[in-house]
């Protein structure tokens, strides 16, 4: 097991990353302050690793809410399920949450933990790899709006995050391959050398080799927690973390939540980014290929759907959270492994590439 410590004061808390963490209750009990916790799942996963979590939990009262799966429900009728469930099991401030799940189960029981009776302690179980390297660490917490992606939010840092690479063996292919495309991310912001270690690991990644993985998700998990530990409430270098978000938010709300997954509207977002950083003379032609390559290799699309028009990007770019006083910010590359916050690119070389017509 490896145990990395998110530093943040007196909210600092541990992830820990290895096999087998979900038999390992010591991990997890001296994080749960009061006498009693609510396991927060979905109905694919609670077949999966709800008995699991439930054993770590033995000596606690406990209960389980069971949501439907899918970003479709990640809404705050779906949030108001689990305030009912806490309500009716008469859960006190001193109740800890536990999200088993993805960065849907996640980001919403992080979210009934941020609101519920103003703020209870919660415990990220990460079952996705997207989860495990992006979503569970950092405290961002939230559902979506009919007009928003993430829009209905708060920040909101976790006791501990417990990492069980072996979950990742019930996991779908293509929400793998998702996963590594925010993982490909820290690579391609500031980590040149980890680009290179994953275009050399990729296939063991996607056979599901558990060193390869604990590497990655190691690795990953050091730079989230160094940028959240530097910027936690996003004000400076956390929008990096943004790169081909705000590209792939488009997609994913043009295209319907759940059609594209996050990780492949993500990996087609950091092309585009990487041909405006082209555009704006910034990166070279070879490193917007290099760029499509490491992405292609892990399976992941690198084009927008066909039937999207520049139109239909600038019209969900702009509600897009990083339009600030009117102003689009985009997460551009300077080069391969160094990314920058920027409103200063040229607005035809965008069109350019929201038309491609490049
Ligand atoms: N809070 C943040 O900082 C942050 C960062 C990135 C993404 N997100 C959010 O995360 C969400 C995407 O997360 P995701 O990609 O994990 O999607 P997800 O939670 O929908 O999970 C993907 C699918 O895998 C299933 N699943 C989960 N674990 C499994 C397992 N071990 N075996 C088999 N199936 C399993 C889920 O039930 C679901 O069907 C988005 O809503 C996105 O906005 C949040
Ligand atoms: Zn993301």
């Amino acid at each position: 097991m490896q145990t990395l410590n998110l530093d943040l004061g007196e909210r600092s808390y541990p992830i820990h990353i290895g096999q087998g963490l979900l038999q390992q209750s010591e991990l997890v009990t001296p994080h749960i302050k009061g006498k009693s916790a609510v396991v927060v799942t979905n109905t694919t996963v609670a077949p999966l690793y709800l008995e699991a979590t439930q054993r770590l939990l033995t000596g606690l009262k406990h209960s389980t809410v069971i949501l439907p799966d899918g970003e479709g429900y990640k809404n705050l009728d779906v949030l108001n399920q689990i305030y009912t469930h806490l309500l009716e099991s008469k859960a006190d401030r001193k109740t800890t949450l536990i999200a088993l799940g993805g960065g849907v189960v996640g980001d919403m029981t992080g979210y009934a933990a941020a609101s519920y009776q103003r703020g209870i302690n919660f415990i990220q179980i990460p079952t996705t790899l997207l989860a495990m390297v992006d979503s569970s660490v950092g405290g961002k917490t939230g559902v979506n709006h009919p007009l928003g992606k993430n829009m209905i939010g708060a920040f909101h840092q976790p006791q501990c995050v417990l990492i069980d690479t072996d979950s990742l063996n019930t996991l779908a292919d293509r929400e793998l391959s998702a996963g590594i495309a925010e993982v490909v991310k820290y690579g391609l912001i500031r980590d040149p050398a980890f680009l290179q270690w994953l275009d050399t690991n990729m296939d063991r990644l996607l056979a599901r080799d558990p060193e390869a993985l604990t590497y990655a998700i190691f690795r990953s998990c050091e730079h989230k927690a160094e940028v959240v530990a530097a910027d936690e409430r996003e004000s400076g270098q956390r929008a990096l973390l943004n790169l081909g978000h705000t590209f792939g938010h488009a997609i994913e709300a043009a295209m319907g939540y759940g059609n594209w997954l996050h990780g492949e509207a993500v990996a087609t977002g950091m092309v585009m980014a990487a041909e405006l950083s082209q555009q704006m003379g910034w990166l070279a032609a070879d490193d917007v290929a290099y760029t499509r390559h490491i992405l292609q290799r892990a399976n992941l699309p690198v084009d927008p759907p066909t039937q999207m028009t520049g139109e239909d990007f600038t019209r969900y770019m702009s509600v897009d959270k990083k339009v600030m006083d009117g102003t689009l910010r985009l997460i551009l590359m300077k080069s391969l492994g160094e990314s920058i916050v920027t409103a200063d690119f040229d607005p035809a070389a965008l069109k350019r590439v929201l038309n491609r017509e490049i």
